[in-house]
């Protein structure tokens, strides 16, 4: 099956478990993705933000959040009083998956699935055992699942100061919408959800306090 775990030194830090993500052929991703893109962020980071994958913009450019989505991430994070340079921010798969619109060349964002999202988890577990952060940030429901399982509801439990399963003194993990869903949202809808992002990432602020 697919597992990026063959694909993780077995020593070294973050730099080495990004340049070893680079070759990473943990799942069919890679082939038409142009570039894995790895966390970024302060190495002492006490908060970390996880999102579902790269968009196009993040192919492109080989770093998490800059796109769209990513301004508006900018903007809640500010509006929630987390500095962004003493956070770390990643994707819960590291290639962007996509489809091509009929006849053009534009790409379209395809949700990971299930396999994918759990070939991907060696190297987001990685990331979490190195920075050892005191909060974790689940940005929707792919980085939900892949933090929290699959029966994880994001609708349900957003909000609240949770454990990670499997951690006697891990960190809290906090869920919330994703930055997209809030992009996608109607013109009525977007100040609310907005709203919620901001106030879910003030739950996660209160927790480094
Ligand atoms: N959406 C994500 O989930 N992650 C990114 O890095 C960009 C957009």
């Amino acid at each position: 099956g697919y597992d990026a775990g063959p694909y993780l030194p077995r020593s070294g830090g973050l730099a080495a478990h990004r340049s070893a993500a680079a070759r990473c052929q943990g799942c069919p991703l890679y082939e038409d993705a142009t570039r894995t893109v790895f966390g970024e962020g302060s190495e002492s980071a006490r908060i970390v933000l996880v999102g579902e994958q790269p968009g196009d913009q993040e192919d492109k450019q080989g770093e998490p959040f800059v796109g769209p989505a990513g301004r508006l991430l900018d903007k809640a994070l500010e509006d929630a009083r987390i500095d962004r340079d003493e956070a770390y921010v990643t994707n819960a798969v590291k290639h962007f998956k996509f489809t091509r619109a009929p006849g053009g060349k534009r790409r379209i964002h395809k949700a990971p699935d299930l396999r994918e999202v759990s070939a991907c988890r060696p190297w987001l577990l990685a990331e979490l055992r190195l920075l050892r952060p005191d909060v974790v940030v689940a940005l929707g429901a792919t980085a939900g699942k892949a933090l929290m399982g699959g029966s994880f509801r994001v609708t349900k439990d957003r909000g609240a100061l949770l454990r990670m399963p499997g951690e006697e003194e891990g960190a809290y993990v906090v869920a919330t919408l994703h930055p997209s869903a809030i992009l996608r949202a109607s013109h009525e809808d977007r100040e609310a959800a907005y709203a919620g992002l901001v106030s879910d990432l003030g739950v996660a602020a209160k927790a480094l306090a």
